[in-house]
Parts: structure tokens; C-alpha cells; sequence
């Protein structure tokens, strides 16, 4: 077994501190050591965007960094959008909008989607479609889950 490194990471407003080793992914560290299981794996090589967080502020694949790498860092994961009582709302949006079916990819479009709206507050459905380019849906042909950005940013603009 190799050296385990100390890291410290706040993952939606919690610090945790953690000896883990090198090679760990930071998607496995936010599932398995943090039991944060919202976060999904699909393909584990930066192909389908179901691992997407928020690293200081910016949507990254989980999957392609190792957990060191986020020592000192912030991140934000679906969990730390909303409650089952008291939904964020995008985590509305998508609902009303039927934007979710299985749900594996959902987790990945909502944390890419996040800072596109903050940073584009009314985007065009062309401009919703290449942000989300990156994250891959088998279930509901992209149109509901635009449908459901598009009511994201009418509600977040509100
Ligand atoms: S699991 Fe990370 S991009 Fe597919
Ligand atoms: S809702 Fe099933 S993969 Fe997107």
C-alpha cells in the first residue's frame, strides 16, 4: 500500500479531514469515504459527465482528478443544492419539467448546469444544449432536460 497523504476538502460548507492515498479518485473519495453517493460514476475516464461537481466555482469531472489534488480546495455536490423538503430551484425546474427518468445522469447535468446559469442567467435553448454537450443521457433525448434548464433560469432569475 502506498503513503496515505493528509488532505482537508470542504464539500458543501463541511471541512473533512482524510489520510487517503494517492492514486484514490476524487469521485470514489466523495462516494466512498465521504459516503456523498449523489455524485454517480458512469464510464470512470472523462466521457459521460455523470461525476460532474463544483470545484471552486467550476463544474469538473470528478472522475479525472485524485482526491489529493483537492486538498485545500471547495467543492460542491448535489447534495448540497437542496432538501427533499426544500428543493433548489433547478432540483424544482427539473421536476415540473420531467427533466429527470432513471436519474444516473441527473446528479452531472444539475452541478454542470449550476454555474452556467449563475454565469448566464437567460441562456438560449442552443446555448443550454452546449453546456450540457459533455454530460450523456440514455434515457430522455435531451429535449425535457432543456426544457427544464430553461424553467431553471426563469425560476433562479425570479
Ligand atoms: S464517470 Fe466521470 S465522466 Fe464519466
Ligand atoms: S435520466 Fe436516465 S440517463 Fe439521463
Amino acid at each position: 500500500m502506498s503513503d496515505l497523504f493528509n488532505i482537508t476538502v470542504t464539500v458543501n460548507g463541511t471541512e473533512y479531514e482524510r489520510a487517503v492515498e494517492p492514486r484514490l479518485l476524487l469521485s470514489d473519495f466523495l462516494r466512498h469515504e465521504l459516503g456523498l453517493t449523489g455524485t454517480h460514476v458512469g464510464c470512470e475516464h472523462g466521457v459521460c459527465g455523470t461525476c460532474t461537481i463544483i470545484f471552486d466555482g467550476q463544474a469538473v469531472r470528478s472522475c479525472l482528478m485524485f482526491a489529493v489534488q483537492a486538498n485545500g480546495h471547495e467543492i460542491q455536490t448535489v447534495e448540497g443544492l437542496g432538501t427533499m423538503d426544500d428543493l433548489h430551484p433547478l432540483q424544482e425546474a427539473f421536476r415540473e419539467a420531467h427533466g429527470v427518468q432513471c436519474g444516473f445522469c441527473t446528479p452531472g447535468v444539475l452541478m454542470t448546469l449550476m454555474p452556467f446559469l449563475e454565469e448566464n442567467p437567460d441562456p438560449t435553448e442552443a446555448e443550454i444544449r452546449e453546456a450540457i454537450s459533455g454530460n450523456l443521457c440514455r434515457c430522455t433525448g435531451y429535449q425535457h432536460i432543456v426544457d427544464a434548464a430553461k424553467l431553471a433560469a426563469e425560476k433562479m432569475r425570479a
